[in-house]
């Protein structure tokens, strides 16, 4: 067989379509609309969406701030690394994310609302509560604000989600909820 050979009697992107293609077609169509007016519609009224703000800040500033809570607020340290356990009134509370901790460990009052600040001092980091399944993005620079009133009594940890180096599996941090 030549190239030079007349093309075929049909070329191959004017054939009709097969009726079977053309239902796809339809249903992957109809599909992603649907799909793509899913956004807005979840983003409005899902229950998933954590109630968030976020604000520009700095390292130093924000360094600033969760310091002077731990000074005043700490109760006792824990672990290996003399972790303070910080145990603030309700209000502001502050919670860093640096390679590869987050500083302090925070013991807040069940049913009580608090304001939760977290930010990181260097790299992008994933704020995991578990098992309570809340994500949010950890970026230097910026403070995220998230309203939380735990309304379970008990020990919960936060893991890092965001690939942040080689002590990323080790970055796990607490939140000790009580009566
Ligand atoms: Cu911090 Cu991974």
């Amino acid at each position: 067989m030549s190239s030079l050979l007349p093309p075929p009697d049909r070329i191959w992107w004017k054939e009709p379509l097969e009726r079977v293609e053309l239902i796809w077609v339809a249903i992957a169509l109809v599909w992603s609309i649907v799909m793509f007016f899913m956004m807005p519609y979840w983003h409005v009224y899902g229950k998933q969406n954590v109630s968030n703000e976020a604000y520009k800040t700095t390292p130093e500033a924000f360094k600033a701030k969760t310091e002077a809570m731990v000074e005043q607020y700490t109760v006792r340290t824990e672990t290996a690394g003399n972790i303070p356990v910080v145990r603030p009134p309700v209000g502001d509370v502050y919670l860093l994310a640096r390679l590869w901790e987050w500083w302090p460990i925070l013991e807040l009052e069940k049913d009580q609302s608090y304001r939760l600040h977290i930010a990181s001092l260097d790299w992008q980091h994933g704020f995991s509560l578990q098992p309570a399944n809340i994500n949010l993005q950890v970026l230097p620079g910026y403070e995220m604000v998230v309203t939380v009133t735990p309304n379970k009594s008990g020990e919960y940890s936060i893991v890092c989600n965001e690939y942040c180096g080689i002590g990323h599996h080790r970055m796990i941090g607490k939140i000790y909820v009580t009566e």
